[in-house]
């Protein structure tokens, strides 16, 4: 089975890009490794504190994002990182050529259950006028990533990474250390009839999306004419991944709690990196009014809706949007 470092060599990567997306997943692999000691390691539970979005730490919230940040800023290829989990962007190396995005923990709350979880992350290339604090240099649209990926830490580890030919999914073999290619090109089917929203937000939705989730709801009765099942993971890492194996539409989209109405996932660690997969695999990653990847964002913690997936559904639910207009 062929290995991560000559798949990514066939796919033109630089050097110097392999060896860093191979330093990030040392990073994940110790987290990894954490997280399957789970109680033993005593790494579950919750920290006293609260992150920068307004939500309690997990610990292993913590431990990962840590881990990340001490393996990124030893690495000496990165200039800054930027974190779900950090307040401000962190400075790493001054003459480091890349900058990197992620969610150390994706669908903490999973932890005490020992469900689903993941690491998100995106790279891209570090401009030179840039110095290492300057959260600026952050404020790019994601057309700019040159790789993004996640980390599953399931019943396997396994990693869906794009550096822009295609995605492509590996295993990590636990006997040697190394991922393994095991889902070459990755393609999301057009057409699906699975679909991923946390129903209990449905009375803040706006009616767009409220008349499309009601249409896929009346199944073969509705307009729609075919049942649909649906599926919710609580971590966007595992509802993608699924909608990479088998397509689907995932949806966390505008609803009228805050002021910007924005949904809950965030552009930087969650939406962009997932937007740049899906595209890679044939899929559509959109918020409701553009292209996912085309926001330009104006903090680094902002939040966007997300609607992404299969390509027929997704221009399905975008045209129920349309429609309003
Ligand atoms: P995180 O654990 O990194 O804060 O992200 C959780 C996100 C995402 O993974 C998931 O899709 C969503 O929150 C779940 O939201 P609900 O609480 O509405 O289910
Ligand atoms: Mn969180
Ligand atoms: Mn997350
Ligand atoms: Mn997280």
């Amino acid at each position: 089975m062929k290995r991560l470092n000559s798949q990514l060599q066939q796919d033109g990567a630089p050097l110097e890009l392999i060896l860093l997306i191979r330093t990030l997943l040392a990073g994940c692999k110790e987290i990894s490794f954490r997280v399957s000691q789970g109680a033993l390691a005593g790494v579950l539970g919750s920290t006293l504190s609260e992150n920068v979005q307004g939500e309690t730490q997990k610990k292993l919230d913590v431990i990962s994002n840590q881990i990340l940040k001490d393996t990124l800023r030893d690495s000496g290829y990165v200039k800054a990182i930027s974190s779900e989990e950090e307040d401000t962007v962190v400075p790493c190396n001054p003459e480091g050529n890349y900058l990197v995005s992620f969610d150390p923990l994706d669908g903490s709350s999973n932890t005490e259950i020992n469900s689903l979880i993941g690491t998100i992350f995106s790279i891209a290339h570090a401009p030179q006028w840039m110095e290492a604090d300057d959260p600026s240099a952050f404020l790019q649209p994601g057309t700019q990533m040159v790789a993004a990926g996640y980390v599953l830490y399931g019943p396997s580890t396994m990693m869906a990474l794009t550096t822009g030919r295609g995605t492509h999914i590996y295993t990590l073999d636990k006997t040697h250390g190394g991922f393994l290619l095991t889902h070459p090109n990755v393609q999301v089917p057009e057409q699906t009839s699975e679909f991923s929203i946390n129903a209990s937000n449905q009375r803040h939705w706006e009616a767009p999306m409220k008349a499309y989730i009601a249409d896929l709801l009346a199944g073969t009765d509705g307009p729609r004419e075919k049942n649909f099942n649906m599926r919710w993971v609580a971590a966007m890492v595992g509802d993608i991944h699924r909608l990479l194996c088998r397509g689907g539409i995932f949806m966390y989209p505008y609803d009228n709690r805050n002021p910007s109405k924005a949904g809950k996932l965030r552009l930087l660690y969650e939406a962009n990196p997932m937007a740049f997969l899906m595209e890679q695999a044939g899929g559509m990653a959109d918020t409701g009014t553009g292209r996912i990847m085309e926001v330009m964002p104006t903090e680094i913690h902002q939040r966007v809706p997300v609607i992404l997936g299969s390509k027929e559904e997704v221009e399905t639910c975008l045209s129920y949007q349309n429609k309003a207009e």
